[in-house]
């Protein structure tokens, strides 16, 4: 069964079709120019450029796969406006085609991007999903069955590279800007806080390093100027503050990982496309005998191609959704 995927959740506009765990197209339309001059994705802005490329991508990702036997979109969680251009567009096609249609859980999509690899990894596994708006260590203890063990209690982090990126004065987006930024900067230059790090809990909390930054670069009060004092030097600061957040990020969920008895980390969302952090888990995976499935860049990041999988995988299990299917913005 050749299922279309579409995610309109945020500011990319991305179809896929996806067949037996084999990717046949997967078009991802980026919008940074759109949202670059606003300093963050603006939804209004975001739901109107997703109109303008939806169909466009629909019929590329059409022709590439020679077609579709079912459709999955994303409803949830995500901004409203995005979502329901997606959702519409999904509920037309199939109904003008018969297909059967199934909404999917963007972030339980996140961790379906790993079914893709190969080897692909089965359930029981720990995964974590690092992205712009969550943070999340799951518990699969068999297939489609997710269970949440923790989540961040403030910020996402990749909010926290992109409040930091801000901080430091470096173009949109903030998380891959942060992370060249860094390159060739010393990571132990700052020792900026690891908040939860050894907390045994699996939560997480990622507010306190952008303060840290923020007053480490504007003072106490938060309204240093550049002329004040001298600015610490860019490429240590923002290679510190990226090793505490993805210091946070690889120990909690390795020690996960590790915990559970599974011995299987799965990682995704757009965070996991940070070269730092893939490093650092693939180093302590190894170290703690875990077995770690890291999709490429291109599947961490927002994409249709692991809203078809997740789909497929709902589908085979027999989930088939109405054409009052509606958006969730704000689903856990
Ligand atoms: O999963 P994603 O593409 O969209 C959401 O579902 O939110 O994740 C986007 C987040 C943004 O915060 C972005 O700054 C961050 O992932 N990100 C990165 C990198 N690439 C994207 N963070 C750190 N390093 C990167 N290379
Ligand atoms: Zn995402």
């Amino acid at each position: 069964m050749r299922v279309l995927g579409i995610d309109t959740s945020c500011d990319e506009t991305s179809v896929a079709v996806v067949e037996q765990r084999r990717i046949l197209a997967n078009r991802v339309y980026g919008q940074n120019a759109l949202h670059q001059p606003f300093g963050g994705v603006v939804p209004e802005v975001a739901a109107r450029a997703h109109v303008e490329r939806l169909l466009p991508a629909l019929h590329e990702a059409l022709e590439e796969a020679g077609g579709a036997d079912a459709v999955a979109v994303t409803t949830r969680p995500g901004l409203i406006g995005p979502l329901l251009v997606g959702l519409s567009a999904a509920k037309a096609f199939a109904l003008a085609k018969g297909l059967p249609l199934v909404g999917v859980h963007h972030l339980e999509a996140h961790v379906a991007a790993a079914y893709l690899l190969d080897p692909a990894p089965e359930p029981p596994f720990v995964a974590l999903i690092a992205s712009g708006g969550h943070t999340v260590l799951y518990h699969l203890p068999e297939a489609g069955r997710y269970l949440c063990l923790g989540q961040t209690a403030d910020d996402a982090a990749g909010e926290c590279f992109d409040k930091v990126a801000t901080i430091l004065g470096l173009p949109y987006p903030g998380g891959p800007s942060l992370e060249r930024a860094a390159q060739g900067g010393r990571r132990d230059a700052y020792r900026f806080p690891r908040p939860l790090r050894d907390d045994p809990g699996d939560g997480f909390s990622f507010s306190g390093i952008k303060t840290a930054v923020l007053y480490l670069v504007k003072g106490q009060d938060g309204r240093r100027r550049d002329a004040d004092v001298a600015r610490p030097p860019l490429a240590d600061l923002a290679a510190s503050a990226q090793e505490a957040i993805v210091d946070v990020l690889a120990h909690k969920a390795v020690r996960a990982a590790a915990r559970s008895g599974s011995g299987k980390l799965v990682v995704g969302g757009g965070v996991a496309a940070n070269g730092r952090l893939r490093e650092l888990l693939l180093e302590r995976c190894a170290a703690a005998g875990v077995q770690a499935f890291i999709p490429p860049r291109a599947l961490c990041t927002d994409n249709a191609a692991m809203i078809a999988m997740r789909g497929s995988e709902l589908l085979e299990a027999g989930v088939r959704d109405g054409f009052d299917l509606d958006a969730d913005p704000y689903a856990e």
